[in-house]
């Protein structure tokens, strides 16, 4: 490949070297200098009509916008100059003329784009005084809502429907000062990745009908995770308000999601804040689940286990530490999984992104540790076998097909019904309250992290396992995800040479997905 030539430049005092064709504003951003933008979106083609990211260059005529000027051998950029921040609050001016005063009641308040450089670099006050102009609010279809009267007219909505979900369902409708985005004759926003213009709206213009008034920006905690809701592993970041998921909105990671994720994935979260869970330790005592402590009852399922043919029914959506710490348990037994399947849904802008067939976090985690892919969860327990249930619902397994198992042990989130003959329950933390490994449908083994508390006496399901097989004097507990992590490492092939450190939270292929994974990160929007 031949060499990228690179430019160097001067930006507010700080030299910079970038390979030639990068913007000005990209530039900037490699010496942490933000310079404000609006229409300006990495994932997006670039469109210039804001200005809101003119700057001085030396030796030029004008102001140059920065996200559509590309870099020049000796350019000498001033950001901060009287000059650019006249302009610039020249623009912040004309777009606050129709700009309600509503940060106290605006669903973005706190996340607002345009009350950020206001606060940074706007006037004071306003020297307007006509009213301003008024549009109703409009349901847009899917999960968005617009609010014309917010909006400043970026179209960077307008570019991800045309350019990325390739469906152009938005204009800009009318001219001047009524301009406002329509939606085309028959057109809407029911295509399975429009509500990412929610995220791309600098403003508080489109909303999501599902987060609307459920919290205001500054009560929201934010953890790094991965989306659990298919084998695309998308980066996510988990947004929790007293201990419940509220949102989930995308994390932008070049390898794998670029900027976005799917409506399908971003609404399905409430099943993390499920009430109905299995939250004590139990053991069976006299034909009936009693409440045992955690001793006692992970003593009573190393007895059941010790010495026994095992059969684990496991969810794929456990992490890569549990699922291989139950292929310790299962001694010269075996593992099988199932897993959900629904519609397949490209974003055709993005490549090799889609919402998968699978949706399930750990399909290529389970399958890459030996798990079997089955339809048919139980066809393959035997006669006597010891049955582990893990983070399995078996939902539409008919009870009757556990009798073959001579015990049951349940190592869920969530008692199952078919499952109330086991003989130990052990509850553990679902996806969003413990920290793991999801490997996707690439072999990109990604972190997820710990959004929100596990009620009542559950742990993380790796300490549980970890636990269990010390009990059966297999091998020490692990005090750290970390450590489990280590320890597959070092012991399957796959995943030889990764760690939570050289993982960050980016993610890596397998050692087995590494040559056939993909060279190049993926395009980001259109070209
Ligand atoms: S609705 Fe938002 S993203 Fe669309 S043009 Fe208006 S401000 Fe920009
Ligand atoms: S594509 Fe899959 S992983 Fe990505 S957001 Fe949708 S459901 Fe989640
Ligand atoms: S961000 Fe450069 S013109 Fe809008």
């Amino acid at each position: 490949m031949a060499e990228q030539k690179m430019v160097s430049l001067t930006i507010e005092g700080r030299s910079v070297s970038v390979p030639e064709g990068t913007t000005l504003l990209e530039a900037a951003k490699t010496v942490g200098i933000l310079i404000p933008h609006y229409c300006y979106h990495p994932g997006l083609p670039v469109a210039g009509v804001c200005r809101m990211c003119l700057v001085e260059v030396e030796k030029a005529p004008k102001l140059a916008p920065s996200c559509a000027t590309t870099v020049a051998e000796g350019q000498v950029v001033h950001v901060h100059s009287e000059k650019s921040l006249d302009a610039r609050k020249g623009v912040l001016e004309m777009l606050l003329i129709n700009h309600p005063l509503d940060c106290p009641i605006c669903d973005q308040s706190g996340e607002c784009e345009l009350q950020d450089y206001t606060f940074q670099e706007g006037r004071e006050d306003s020297r307007y005084r006509e009213p301003k102009r008024f549009n109703p609010a409009e349901d847009f279809g899917g999960d968005v809502i617009y609010v014309p009267n917010r909006c400043i007219l970026c179209t960077r909505c307008v570019r991800f429907m045309d350019d990325v979900a390739h469906d152009p369902a938005l204009n800009v409708s009318e001219r001047g000062d009524r301009a406002l985005i329509g939606k085309f004759e028959g057109k809407d926003l029911t295509h399975p990745w429009a509500a990412n213009v929610v995220d791309l709206c600098p403003v508080g213009a489109l909303l999501s009908k599902d987060f609307l008034n459920k919290a205001r920006a500054w009560e929201l905690d934010r953890t790094a995770s991965i989306c659990p809701n298919c084998t695309q592993g998308c980066n996510v970041i988990m947004e929790t308000r007293e201990n419940q998921v509220v949102r989930m909105r995308p994390r932008p990671n070049e390898n794998v999601n670029a900027f976005f994720m799917c409506d399908w994935g971003r609404l399905n979260y409430r099943w993390m804040n499920e009430k109905n869970r299995a939250e004590r330790p139990m053991v069976r005592r006299n034909n009936a689940l009693a409440v045992a402590s955690w001793e006692a009852a992970i003593s009573a399922a190393a007895r059941a286990l010790s010495g026994k043919s095992v059969f684990v029914a496991a969810s794929p959506m456990l992490s890569n530490e549990s699922l291989y710490l139950l292929t310790q348990l299962m001694q010269s037994g075996y593992g099988a999984f199932r897993v959900t399947e629904g519609e397949e849904a490209p974003l055709p802008g993005v490549k090799d992104l889609a919402l998968r067939r699978e949706r399930a976090a750990n399909v290529y985690g389970a399958e890459t540790l030996g798990f079997k892919k089955t339809k048919d969860l139980l066809a393959d327990l035997r006669q006597g076998d010891v049955l582990v249930i893990a983070g399995e619902n078996l939902a539409g397994i008919d009870a009757s097909a556990l009798t073959r198992a001579s015990e049951v042990i349940v190592i869920s989130s969530v008692l199952p019904e078919a499952a109330s003959n086991a003989s130990v329950v052990l509850p553990i933390a679902n996806f969003s309250e413990e920290e793991g490994t999801v490997t996707n449908l690439r072999g990109r083994v990604q972190r997820f992290t710990q959004a929100r508390q596990a009620p009542g006496d559950t742990r993380p399901s790796w300490l549980v396992l970890g636990d269990l097989l010390g009990a059966m004097g297999k091998q020490a507990s692990f005090f750290l995800p970390s450590e489990v992590f280590a320890r597959l490492a070092s012991s399957t092939k796959a995943f030889e040479g990764l760690s939570y450190d050289s993982l960050g939270f980016k993610g890596l292929p397998l050692a087995t997905a590494r040559d056939t994974g993909r060279k190049t990160p993926i395009a980001m929007g259109a070209a």
